[in-house]
């Protein structure tokens, strides 16, 4: 039986496949208390705190519906509203917060700094996504794919663009724990890193899945069933990266030419934020230097009906809730 109380949600690797299959079925259980209008305040009175050290549109406001929900209190700190990391340390901060709350989300740079606060805290800790993986989307995305294709099993899953920052390394781990088909279809540049592929590579072997790592978007792409992408610059990562990302990942958007390989039914997904059009700041800025209208998706594909990112990032807030559910109740 799978017990996750008082456990840390910080990276993939760290989870058996049942236990990720357990968070899924739990979210979607939560969902469909949610849709039905079945109260499920089972968190009474306890509290959590959100950190975060980058900005969010989805995991803030996932985590604070998700809580409300469920019955708790919610404290917010943003990137400057806090004494973290300026005047105190990260493992005085855990400290602290630990003795006042019950679960702690927090967002940033490095994994080390999540991981420092887990082993500080005393209660559990939730990664909202650092550098190096974001596993709250794991079981956000994981769910709707089963949503779509009623299996994870041998769903045959590409990732185009910057494969080796958070959304890469989750999905290839990911996928290779669900006996999922990974493919990175990308500049070899931006592969993930090799010791995670290996470790990969051999979580696959176990699952009956496979990992495949690709240049070739007609090889990728052939019999995809999801293809999915990020944006090629993430945050934190300084401005001037966008040159050599767009002449690196350029070939690697995902377009109709992409989606003419796969199946006839395969599936858009994005964690979102998306650089699609020109409605953006960022996405207008790129447009007067490069000259480009659409990044790492065209607009085409992301308006189009193979496009499931909404379903996904409604996803985030019940999965966010099953996490929260798992390891506090
Ligand atoms: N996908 C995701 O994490 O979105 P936010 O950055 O808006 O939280
Ligand atoms: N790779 C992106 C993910 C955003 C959800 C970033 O880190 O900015």
């Amino acid at each position: 039986m799978v017990d996750l109380k008082g456990k840390s949600f910080l990276k993939i690797m760290d989870f058996s496949a049942e236990e990720l299959e357990y968070l899924i079925d739990l979210a979607a259980e939560l969902k469909e208390k949610k849709k039905k209008g079945i109260a499920h305040r089972d968190l009474e009175g306890k509290n959590i705190v959100l950190i975060f050290e980058k900005t969010s549109t989805r995991t803030r406001c996932s985590f604070e519906v998700a809580a409300h929900d469920l019955g708790m209190q919610v404290t917010y700190l943003d990137p400057d509203g806090s004494q973290i990391g300026r005047k105190e340390s990260i493992a005085d901060t855990a400290r602290v917060l630990g003795r006042m709350f019950d679960g702690i989300e927090y967002r940033g740079y490095g994994q080390d700094i999540v991981d420092e606060l887990a082993e500080y805290a005393g209660v559990p800790v939730w990664n909202g996504l650092t550098d190096q993986s974001h596993p709250t989307q794991m079981i956000a995305d994981m769910l709707t794919i089963r949503e779509h294709f009623g299996k994870l099993k041998g769903i045959r899953f590409v990732y185009m663009g910057d494969a080796r920052f958070n959304m890469g390394n989750s999905l290839m781990v990911t996928c290779a724990k669900l006996g999922m088909d990974f493919v990175a279809c990308t500049d070899p540049r931006y592969y993930p890193e090799s010791f995670l592929v290996d470790q990969a590579k051999k979580l696959a072997e176990k699952s009956g899945g496979s990992v495949t790592l690709t240049d070739n978007v007609a090889v990728g792409c052939r019999n995809a069933d999801v293809i999915y992408t990020d944006i090629w610059v993430s945050m934190g990562e300084p401005e001037e990266a966008w040159a050599e990302r767009i002449r690196a990942l350029k070939p690697y958007q995902v377009n109709e030419k992409a989606f003419s390989y796969a199946k006839a039914d395969a599936k858009f997904m994005h964690c979102l934020p998306s650089y699609h059009n020109l409605e953006t700041e960022v996405g207008r800025q790129v447009y007067e230097k490069f000259g480009l209208d659409e990044l790492e998706v065209t607009d085409q594909v992301f308006e189009s009906d193979r496009s499931i990112v909404f379903d996904e990032a409604e996803n985030r807030m019940h999965s966010i809730k099953a996490i929260m559910y798992a390891t506090l109740k």
